[in-house]
């Protein structure tokens, strides 16, 4: 009989298929090499490489399903979460492989913080939204140092001027582009090196979404940022570089203005021309 894979040229080219771009950079913050991801028998990222720079954000694109969500939650884990998943392969970041043996999940998750799709404030006080992660971190030793650290992650996070004088208000009464923004602070506030965004706009209006962005490229003088979007605009305007998966493998990566003028592969073309997805 003959060999399935042998007789369907997209399967032998799939088999031999390696990411076209260079993975690398120079002294990276995070180093991504053949991750492998299953949820039970199903593979859903297929041995991805991948550096991640400092100072940068770094956009994943790709049609719905290819599995961005999946590959950006093994950066701090998040897909322990998740009974039936498997990682395999090795993450690394300030020389330590998350993935090894004696990792706390804790702290790995404040140092690669994470917001997400919906605004999901705690229902809590904007005060205690922010100041939650630095008391069960342990980051504070008074309560005027932790009024210092809710005060400066609200700025950096542009908020602090909107909410000032409602810090005892809920989280969960502001707006949906303020309560993303609450987020963002709350994930600063722990201080971590690496910010994780799975499609952050994806709920917001065009003015809160222009804020958010605006918000990115702040950010990214002192984090590295991995955000996830379906918008090939927004990932023009906020990465510097990007990286296309298809069904689970990592087709391409490179500069953001090559991967939207001049992509180097057929199937990047074919999404960022719309002709799929
Ligand atoms: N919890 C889960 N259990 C089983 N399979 C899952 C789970 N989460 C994702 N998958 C599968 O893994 C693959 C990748 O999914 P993932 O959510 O990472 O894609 P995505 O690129 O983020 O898609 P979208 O753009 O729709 O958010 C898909 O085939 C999906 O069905
Ligand atoms: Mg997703």
């Amino acid at each position: 009989m003959a060999d399935p894979t042998h007789s369907d040229p997209k399967l032998i080219s799939r088999e031999k298929r390696k990411t076209v771009g260079d993975i690398t950079v120079d002294n990276p913050r995070m180093t991504c090499r053949n991750v492998n991801v299953y949820y039970g028998e199903k593979q859903a990222i297929r041995n991805v490489s991948l550096d991640i720079a400092r100072n940068e954000v770094i956009a994943m694109i790709g049609p719905s399903g290819c599995g961005k969500s999946t590959f950006i939650r093994c950066l701090n884990r998040m897909n322990d979460t998740i009974e039936s998943c498997r990682v395999e392969g090795e993450i690394i970041i300030d020389d330590v492989n998350i993935y090894g043996r004696d990792i706390d999940v804790v702290p790995l998750r404040a140092q690669v913080g994470m917001v997400f799709q919906k605004p999901n404030p705690f229902p809590k006080s904007i005060y205690e939204n922010v100041a939650y992660g630095p008391k069960i971190h342990g980051l504070s030793q008074s309560r005027a140092e932790l009024d210092e650290i809710v005060e400066t992650s609200l700025k950096k996070a542009g908020l602090w001027e909107e909410v000032k004088d409602q810090l005892e208000h809920p989280g969960t009464g502001l707006s949906g582009g303020q309560q993303q923004r609450l987020c963002i602070a709350r994930t600063i506030a722990v201080s971590p090196e690496v910010i994780l965004m799975d499609e952050p706009c994806s709920a917001l209006d065009p003015i809160a979404t222009a804020r958010i962005e605006d918000l990115i490229d702040e950010l990214r003088e002192q984090y590295s940022i991995v955000i996830v979007t379906h918008s090939m605009q927004q990932a023009s305007r906020v990465s510097q570089r990007t990286a296309y998966f298809h069904l689970g493998d990592l087709i391409e990566v490179g500069k953001t203005t090559d991967i939207f003028t001049r992509p180097k592969h057929q199937l990047t073309e074919d999404y960022i021309t719309g002709r799929f997805g």
